[in-house]
Parts: C-alpha cells; sequence; structure tokens
C-alpha cells in the first residue's frame, strides 16, 4: 500500500438541521469562505485523491467542492443513516484506492494541514486505524474516546449512547480518522446500527477492527483546532479562533495591528511588512496591502489593492476593483469602486470615485461625485496626471479630464476638458452692495406691525 497517495474522504451530507438555515452547513462561511472550502483547502497540499460526500440535491455544494479542488469526485449519500455509511457513499472511489483513507468532517473547518500529517504519521508508525483527538473543556455533545490502562483506544462512544462514567472522559474525537487497512469498504459494512440514533456510525470501525485484530492510535491535537460546528454559536467560535490565528500569522510578518481584535480579516487577504492598522478595520474578500501603509480607523475593503506606503482612512471604503496607487492619499468618507489611482493622487475627503482612472498626483477635492451610472449603464470617468478638480463638482461620466487641467469647485462637468486648461461651470456671481442691511430693516418693521 502506498502511503505517499491518500484519499481524503470529506463527508459534508449532513442537513445541519441545527443551524436552521435553508443553506447547506457546510456552505456557511468562515473568513469569507465556506467550511467545506477551508477543509479541502487543508489537503490540497498534499498530493492525493479526494471525494467529497454531498446529500441528494446539494448541487451547490458539489459546485462548491469543483470549484475548490476541480479533481475532487463527488458522492451522493441517498439517505443520511450517519457517518460510515457516508464514507461508503464514496465506495467507488474506496474501492480503487489502494493506499491510505484520512475522512474529515467538512463541519470541522479549522484543522491545520500540519495536523492532519501528523496523523498520518501515526499510520507510518504501526496503526491500522489513527484517530484526532483532543481535550475538551466541554465534552458535551462530542465522541469520547475510551481507552485502556496502556492509552490503546479501544472503541469510540457517541455521547447519547455513553454511560455515566464514559461521560466524564474528557478525550474526544474530533471526527478525523486515518486508515491504512486491507479493505475499508469491508470494514465499515460490518459496522451496525443498534445504537440511540439508529445511525451507522463511522466511530464504530474502532470496535469493529479491534475485535478483528486491527490497530489503533490516538494522536491529539488542541481544541481549538477541531472545533465542530453544529449550530450559529459554533460558527461564530470558529470564526473568533480562525480570526485570532491569522491577526497572529500577520503580526509575526511585521504588520502593527493597535487593537487586533477588532480586525477582521478574510481567507485570502495579504498584508505586507510595516503595515500600521488602526482599530475597526474589515477586510472582505480579495484584498492586498502592500508594504508601508497606513490604514486609519474604521475602514472597510473588498477586492482592492492597496498600494505601497499609501494612507488610508478613517472611514473610507474600498468595494472590488479599486487600484489605490503607492503614496496615495484617500481621507475620510470616501468610497472607491473599479476605480485606479495613479501614485501620489488624493481624495482626501467626502467623495464617490467609481469606474474610473485618475492620473498620478492628481487631486480629487471634497464632495467630488464621479456620476457613473445613468439607470442603465455604468460610464467610465479619467482624470489626467496632476489634474486638480475643485471641491463639490459632479464628473458626470463618460468623461475625460486632461492632464494638468483645473476644474472649478461647484461644477457639474459635462463635457470634456483639454490638458491644462480651465474649467468652470457656474453662473457669474451677482453682488448688490448695502443689501443685507436693507433688508433686515424691512423684516424688522414687518415684524413690528404684526
Ligand atoms: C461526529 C462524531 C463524533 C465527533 C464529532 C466531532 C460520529 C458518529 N460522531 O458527531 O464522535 O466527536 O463529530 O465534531 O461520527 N454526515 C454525513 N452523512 C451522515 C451524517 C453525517 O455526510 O449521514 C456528515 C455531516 O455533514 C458532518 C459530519 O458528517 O460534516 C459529522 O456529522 P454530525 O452529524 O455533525 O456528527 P456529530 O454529531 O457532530
Ligand atoms: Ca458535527
Amino acid at each position: 500500500m502506498s502511503a505517499s497517495h491518500p484519499l481524503f474522504v470529506v463527508l459534508a451530507a449532513g442537513k445541519g438541521t441545527r443551524m436552521k438555515s435553508s443553506e447547506p452547513k457546510v456552505l456557511h462561511k468562515i473568513a469569507g469562505q465556506s467550511m467545506l472550502a477551508h477543509v479541502l483547502a487543508t489537503v490540497s497540499d498534499v498530493q492525493g485523491d479526494v471525494a467529497v460526500v454531498i446529500g441528494p440535491g446539494m448541487d451547490d455544494v458539489a459546485a462548491e467542492a469543483q470549484r475548490v479542488t476541480p479533481g475532487a469526485r463527488v458522492f451522493v449519500q441517498a439517505s443520511q443513516l450517519g457517518t460510515a455509511d457516508a464514507v461508503l457513499a464514496a465506495r467507488p472511489a474506496l474501492d480503487g484506492h489502494s493506499g491510505d483513507v484520512v475522512v474529515l468532517y467538512a463541519d470541522t473547518p479549522l484543522i491545520r494541514p500540519e495536523t492532519v500529517a501528523r496523523l498520518r504519521a501515526a499510520l507510518d508508525a504501526g496503526a491500522n486505524i489513527a484517530v484526532l483527538g483532543f481535550r475538551a473543556k466541554d465534552p458535551s455533545g462530542y465522541g469520547r474516546l475510551l481507552t485502556d490502562q496502556k492509552g490503546t483506544l479501544s472503541a469510540i462512544r457517541e455521547e447519547k449512547d455513553a454511560s455515566e462514567a464514559e461521560r466524564g472522559i474528557d478525550l474526544c474525537n474530533s471526527g478525523v480518522m486515518a486508515f491504512r487497512v486491507p479493505n475499508i469498504s469491508d470494514l465499515l459494512g460490518r459496522i451496525g446500527n443498534a445504537n440511540a440514533k439508529g445511525e451507522f456510525y463511522l466511530t464504530d470501525a474502532v470496535e469493529v477492527g479491534v475485535r478483528s485484530g486491527l490497530s489503533t492510535a490516538v494522536v491529539e491535537c488542541s481544541e481549538d483546532e477541531v472545533l465542530g460546528v453544529n449550530a450559529r454559536d459554533q460558527l461564530a467560535a470558529a470564526e473568533a479562533i480562525w480570526q485570532a490565528r491569522a491577526r497572529s500569522r500577520f503580526m509575526e510578518g511585521g504588520v502593527t495591528m493597535i487593537a487586533p481584535e477588532t480586525v477582521w480579516l478574510s481567507f485570502d487577504t495579504q498584508i505586507a511588512a510595516d503595515v500600521v492598522i488602526e482599530p475597526h478595520v474589515v477586510f472582505g474578500v480579495g484584498v492586498t496591502v502592500e508594504e508601508g501603509v497606513r490604514i486609519l480607523g474604521f475602514c472597510h475593503f473588498e477586492g482592492a489593492v492597496i498600494g505601497k506606503g499609501a494612507r488610508i482612512g478613517p472611514f473610507s471604503r474600498f468595494r472590488p476593483g479599486a487600484r489605490i496607487g503607492a503614496e496615495a492619499h484617500i481621507g475620510n468618507f470616501v468610497e472607491v469602486k473599479n476605480t485606479t489611482l495613479g501614485p501620489g493622487a488624493k481624495a482626501n475627503h467626502l467623495a464617490y470615485l467609481g469606474d474610473g482612472v485618475v492620473g498620478a498626483k492628481a487631486n480629487v477635492g471634497a464632495g467630488t461625485i464621479f456620476c457613473n451610472y445613468d439607470g442603465y449603464a455604468k460610464h467610465k470617468t479619467e482624470i489626467g496626471e496632476g489634474a486638480f478638480i475643485g471641491s463639490n463638482t459632479s464628473l458626470v461620466a463618460p468623461i475625460s479630464i486632461g492632464a494638468g487641467a483645473y476644474v472649478g469647485s461647484g461644477s457639474v462637468i459635462t463635457k470634456n476638458v483639454s490638458p491644462g486648461a480651465l474649467a468652470l461651470e457656474r453662473s457669474t456671481q451677482e453682488e448688490r452692495p448695502g443689501w443685507a442691511e436693507k433688508f433686515r430693516i424691512l423684516m424688522a418693521r414687518r415684524k413690528a406691525t404684526k
């Protein structure tokens, strides 16, 4: 049997009733990515085959599996008769496979590749069945690992079937199990369903296996890594663990976070060294922040690239397609969507920059709006290098402002502006000397005669 080419079977067929959701449980997200994708990503670095077991009609789960792992084979478990039955749903993959088999649960998303490797190493060390266990602060709901005096695993007891004494055991089953057995389908086929739930438990593979002379091993990991998500509170707990891990990873990589517990990251966030992040910042999916950027408080990012040394915030919003050049400044209450800003460009206050290109060192004044949408289509705004857009300007797209041009404050610009020109669009100011004083006297008289 080749240990180097394992088969990973990921179970995702459960209905997830305790989530009380119209969406399958394993599609619920942690750090912007489905739990199923987290598990598939964990095994993606290993050369091996992947089988995902889903329930009937879970087309979106199948699509997600194939999106993340294009080579994954998807099997449908006809009815949810338990975890052993679920693994057997992947029988065509099991029977055509001669190496190790590793079973993971898609509702246990925080497991790390190193830990899966440690579990597999137990097979190399001689075990036929290796179980990933953990010491639970509160073991309720988990299967308990029953060991003899020598610490050898003899069975796994589900909570509902456990005696009072067995419930006192804090060594729990994570759900991750690895097998190096001659015929896993045969082993799982011998599991019965005479238990509290009337289900075919994968966990019984231990007891059945031991009875026929197979050896077992327990590999322990930290509870944080194998939190099982059955309900929304556990989803939130898993998110918190993931976030804490990711923040530490970034801080180790040279990122300063003044209040790390208020910074929210996504599975694919990239932040370079010497970036400083003030409190209350959210990174949605698809964000890259280059070296030396300073992000002031309360900013929100999604699908954005922030160039070296830029100064961002406070209170700025970046939507998909925002590309901010090096040393650029984006200030408070500025929203940027599908817009590229050249190096050193500035939009410091209260602006909407949508579907545009802003040249290097251009200055976009307070209150500037790129009027990009006419109710039917989006249009482009181009601002040349070094142009100056006065405050409270509406740029009605499609529109182009030439390099170095000036646009006077308060203008509604509907025609292209040539490079170096001044464009003004506002009526001529009129002045009436002494008018104010006369007006006040008139008003005071009116009031007195009432
Ligand atoms: C399971 C384990 C328990 C362990 C816990 C860890 C069993 C019998 N129990 O309990 O020992 O401590 O996980 O979190 O395995 N699934 C299917 N088809 C089914 C039933 C389940 O695909 O017929 C899938 C689910 O989608 C889920 C996983 O298997 O991803 C585990 O099922 P779940 O019902 O959540 O088991 P637990 O009660 O949490
Ligand atoms: Ca579970």
